[in-house]
């Protein structure tokens, strides 16, 4: 026989086998409707395709189309269940039988961060980080996170004819929560993490094998020195903490501080290694997300006047009330509410996160169906951010639909998740967006470059120019800060 012939007779013969053996294993299933097709590949690379060609919206709907709102396959090496609508995410974000879950490439690039962890440690971990990013913490961030901002629109926009929004946008919140986390020192880790991060991210969802120059290598060995650099600060930081205790002295004024010192209070048991693994998850998920939010808010609104003045005339008056020198405070924040509107009818068209995976940690039930321990379920944002039934007009901008925001029904409007997982960096985010947004609308105005550009998700939406656009400086409001 042709050698060549043996593989693929091989792969004839297993896969009716592994489906044989998978309807043996589950005979007394009722599982939900939707074929597995090829083992541990399955739909993974449709989904992947649709995710990149911005078509995902399209495949979700394809396949509730053709088998309703709950449907399995397999996807990123487990068997998978799509579940579609608010009554779906209501039952991902708050059953207790699942657990959070990353792809295996995530899982293997950012170590025992709180999306592994569960029980106690998990409580623990929840806990520390929803203090870190509390309201009360975001009051007092709000001064570094303008002293930042300002910082970027003078080095990299005033001046320029053009710029390319996302890349800027990425810098400017990278910075920004550098500067929470690592505090005096984040100056010296800024660069190395700028050059490191976005080759961790993009092996998010690569194949985890180890080949070298594959995305998942690369992403590998950044992941390592990040690991590396921030082990250094972390006990670097132990040994002031102790030093401190010794002489009753306490304090806490970044990430690294604040974890070890809640340690030495016993609110939790993290290793050194674990809270470098959560800093680096918090770093991931504080820049990667609000950059997309920032840069999109730019897109909308190059094509949204009205929105543009209603956004112009709440900045000018806060800036008009202000002095040139003048930080940002919380009190200006809370009044940038039409802003904060834009921003979310921007989280409802364009989701940073485009959707929420779980692992069911045993056997569970849903609308009449079986999901098996061990299978991961997941719920895309778009299904009810698009939906016709519950945001009329889905496909169009209108920040007024969040006028009154409680007659939106729960569980339909969840860019930052739901239930006790919801993202608790969501007052940062929001906080930043604002402060950033004021000095950006106050100073300039912005055309896009190429009208038509379109962008894909890999995984979070990304222009595929990275969104120049053409910049003209402002007259400022009198008396207005610059
Ligand atoms: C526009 C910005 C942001 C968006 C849209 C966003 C969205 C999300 C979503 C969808 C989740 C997962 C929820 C789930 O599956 O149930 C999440 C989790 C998380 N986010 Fe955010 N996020 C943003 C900004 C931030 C920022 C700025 C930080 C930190 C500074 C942050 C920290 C976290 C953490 C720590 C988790 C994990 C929570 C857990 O495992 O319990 N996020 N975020």
């Amino acid at each position: 026989m042709d050698s060549s012939i043996l593989p693929a007779l091989l792969i004839a013969l297993f896969i009716p086998i592994l489906h044989l053996v998978t309807r043996f294993k589950y005979s007394s299933y009722n599982l939900p409707p939707g074929s597995l097709g090829f083992p541990f590949v399955g739909q993974s690379i449709s989904f992947l395709r649709a995710l990149r060609s911005n078509t995902d919206h399209q495949w979700y709907q394809g396949r509730i189309g053709k088998y309703g709102p709950v449907s399995k396959m397999w996807l990123f090496g487990s068997p998978a269940v799509l579940m579609a609508g608010p009554a779906a995410n209501r039952f991902i974000f708050s059953n207790k039988d699942l657990l959070f879950t990353g792809t295996r490439s995530m899982n293997l690039l950012s170590g025992r961060n709180i999306l592994m962890l569960s029980g106690e440690e998990l409580k623990q971990v929840r806990g520390a980080l929803q203090n870190f990013l509390s309201p009360e913490m975001v009051i007092r961030y709000v001064s570094k996170m303008d002293e930042e901002v300002r910082r970027h629109v003078k080095g990299n926009w005033v001046g320029h004819k053009t710029v390319k929004v996302l890349p800027l946008a990425k810098r400017l919140t990278l910075d920004i929560i550098c500067s929470v986390i690592f505090g005096q020192e984040a100056g010296s880790v800024r660069e190395a993490l700028a050059t490191d991060f976005p080759a961790m991210v993009r092996a998010a969802l690569s194949i985890p094998v180890k080949i070298p120059f594959t995305r998942f290598s690369r992403g590998l060995s950044a992941s390592q020195r990040i690991r590396k650099l921030l082990r250094g600060i972390a006990r670097e930081r132990e040994t002031l903490l102790q030093q401190q205790q010794a002489h009753g002295a306490s304090a806490a004024d970044d990430f690294f501080a604040y974890m070890l010192a809640l340690r030495a209070e016993g609110a939790h048991s993290l290793t050194v290694e674990d809270i470098v693994d959560n800093a680096i998850f918090l770093l991931i998920a504080g820049y990667e997300t609000t950059s997309v939010l920032i840069t999109f808010m730019l897109w909308h609104l190059d094509k949204e006047p009205e929105a543009l003045a209603k956004i112009t005339e709440e900045q000018d008056e806060i800036a008009r009330n202000k002095g040139p020198e003048d930080a940002l405070t919380w009190d200006d924040v809370s009044r940038m509410k039409y802003t904060w509107k834009v921003a979310m009818e921007t989280l409802r068209t364009i989701p940073p996160i485009f959707g929420s995976f779980r692992t069911a940690t045993r056997d569970i039930e849903y609308q009449g169906y079986h999901i098996p321990k061990g299978w991961m379920v997941f719920t895309a944002q778009s299904v009810t951010h698009l939906d016709a039934n519950i945001f009329p007009e889905p496909s169009n901008f209108d920040p007024a639909r969040f006028e009154n925001n409680s007659s939106i029904p729960p569980y339909c409007f969840v860019p930052f998740g739901g239930g006790p997982r919801m993202c608790p960096g969501n007052e940062f985010a929001r906080t930043e967006t604002l402060v950033t947004m004021h000095y950006l609308v106050t100073q300039f105005r912005w055309k896009l470059c190429c009208k038509e550009e379109s962008y894909k998700k890999d995984p979070s939406p990304t222009p595929l120019l990275g969104l120049p656009v053409e910049l003209e400086p402002r007259c400022l409001p009198e008396n207005a800060h610059a």
